[in-house]
């Protein structure tokens, strides 16, 4: 789990950083890809909560999951839990994603948005979203990636790495997220390569798409 001072500085700022990108365009790609949500739905990495109002009404509950208790009390502030009663169908829990406390096969959506670049063991996770979404339920995944081979971009994401993830509580600017997902056994069906708007050119590739367990 990520800890202390660094953990607890990124949750005061994140949301502060991340807002510009939601104005631009970010906040319309999190509706457009969470409406496809369906079913019991988990949402792994909640952060602050930018995720949740976002997702469609009529889903068999809503479990928002969130390692990091300083940004565990953002979440339970955010406010479309305050304002919508966001409460009354989410439920919070404290859960890294490599580690999962749910039963196999008990989810039809699991979600990520702008989590892989920070989960410890990626593959670990992979597993673990496999292993909790029942037969055909699908995994939707908002990340953003490293830039292509030979890219100057993704040259810089490798070079500036180390110094990225002391400043950004962990996170890596340079994962391979979709190749990592299509080697976990989940079946990608769909995927667009997109730009995340108004951020650092670090974290501008993205990937936005959805997986499934076949
Ligand atoms: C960049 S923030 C994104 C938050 C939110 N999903 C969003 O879209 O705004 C990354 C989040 O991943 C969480 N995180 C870090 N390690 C994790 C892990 N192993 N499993 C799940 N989430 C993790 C962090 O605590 C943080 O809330």
């Amino acid at each position: 789990m990520p800890g202390a001072l660094n953990d607890r500085i990124f949750a005061w700022y994140y949301p502060k950083v991340i807002d510009r990108s939601e104005k631009a365009g970010l906040a319309a790609m999190r509706t457009r890809q969470l409406a496809r949500a369906s079913g019991r739905t988990l949402v792994l990495g909640a952060g602050s909560g930018l995720d949740l109002p976002h997702f469609p009404a009529g889903l068999d509950g809503l479990v928002a999951t969130e390692p990091s208790s300083a940004m565990m009390d953002q979440l339970v502030r955010h406010p479309s839990v305050v304002n919508r009663n966001e409460a009354g169908r989410t439920t919070f829990l404290r859960a890294g994603a490599e580690s999962l406390p749910f039963a196999d096969a008990s989810f039809s959506t699991v979600t990520s948005s702008l989590v892989f670049c920070t989960v410890d063991d990626p593959e670990a996770a992979l597993a673990e979203i496999r292993r909790v979404l029942s037969p055909g339920g699908q995994f939707l995944f908002l990340e953003h990636v490293r830039a292509e081979d030979g890219s100057t971009m993704g040259y810089l994401q490798d070079r500036l790495c180390r110094l990225h993830t002391i400043v950004a509580a962990g996170c890596r600017p340079n994962r391979r997220t979709l190749e990592t997902i299509k080697a976990s056994g989940l079946v990608v069906d769909e995927v667009t390569h997109e730009e995340m708007p108004r951020s650092s050119f670090t974290v501008r590739p993205m990937i936005v798409g959805r997986a499934v367990r076949v």
